[in-house]
């Protein structure tokens, strides 16, 4: 595993870039081979076989139910918490079968920011303490200095930097989701999955997280879900369209897939025809 931890900004990505080239020859860090996923008999993700890019923002967009969201839980090994569910072929992460990994480092590694704001039942210093407390760091600095960086990464520390044991829940929504991502960020994962997180928010707490997004994209490789068409050709270098059944139609880089899609069904979907 490759450990970022010296490193700061375009500098992580780059030295991931030339290991991921010399040992996988490819700088794509998360991979999925025909990768279908059941629950029950249902199959929500069908023959899926795709490449995530190291660098930049990577959209999954997709008219509802056609698995967004089961795609960016199979990346963190998050769907195993259901019962009933089966998945087929491989994921690779940084080149490793994602699938054989232990299901907690997995999301160590790969952090999850959900739909709704979802901030614990504590201050604003213990929701972003909370990661790295659980693997270990006690030193009240480090700790200190943790919740800063992410704070900062978040683009929340100026607000609320003379407030950290205030309660989370005092934060407006957009501030909440803001303090979501510090979370995810603290334990310094190399992937942050989205699932639309702006879903929830207002026009102007959406401005700010999609500019965090943007500037997030230097340091780490993002995920993120989202059916907003504007939202995906706003933030993202590459796309990847699923449509009805769980199939990906198409993938890209963003401006090539809005201009010039090569499926017939994904310029309908773009041209709202369905969706
Ligand atoms: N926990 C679950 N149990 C059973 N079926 C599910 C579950 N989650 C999602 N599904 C089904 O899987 C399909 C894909 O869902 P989902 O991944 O949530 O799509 P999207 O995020 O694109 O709206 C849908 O048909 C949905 O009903
Ligand atoms: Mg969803």
């Amino acid at each position: 595993m490759v450990d970022g931890r010296v490193l700061g900004g375009s500098s992580r990505i780059a030295s991931t870039r030339e290991w991921l080239e010399r040992n996988f020859g490819s700088t794509s860090i998360l991979e999925t081979e025909h990768l279908s996923f059941y629950y029950g008999r249902d199959r929500a993700l069908c023959d899926v076989t795709l490449s995530i890019p190291l660098e930049g923002v990577t959209a999954i967009m997709g008219p509802s139910g056609c698995g967004k969201s089961t795609l960016l839980r199979v990346f963190n090994r998050m769907n195993e918490l259901y019962p009933g569910t089966r998945i087929e072929g491989r994921v690779r992460f940084l080149g490793q079968d994602l699938l054989r990994e232990d299901p907690v480092a997995v999301r160590r590694h790969i952090g999850m920011v959900f739909q709704r704001p979802n901030p614990f039942p504590k201050s604003i210093f213990d929701n972003v303490a909370y990661g790295p407390r659980v693997h270990g760091v006690r030193h009240r600095g480090e700790l200190r200095r943790i919740v800063e960086v992410s704070l900062q990464g978040a683009a929340l520390w100026d607000e609320v930097k003379d407030c950290l044991k205030r309660s989370a829940f005092s934060l407006s929504g957009g501030q909440q989701q803001r303090l979501c991502i510090a979370r995810a960020l603290a334990v310094r994962p190399a992937v942050l999955l989205m699932d639309e997180p702006c879903s929830a928010l207002d026009p102007k707490a959406t401005d700010r997280v999609e500019a965090t997004i943007r500037e997030l994209a230097g340091e780490l490789t993002v995920v993120v879900v989202t059916h907003n068409l504007h939202q995906a050709a706003r933030i993202s270098d590459h796309v990847a369209v699923l449509l009805a059944g769980g199939e990906l139609a198409e993938f890209g880089p963003t401006a090539a897939v809005f201009e010039c899609p090569e499926c017939a069904r994904v310029a309908d979907y773009l041209n709202g025809v369905f969706g």
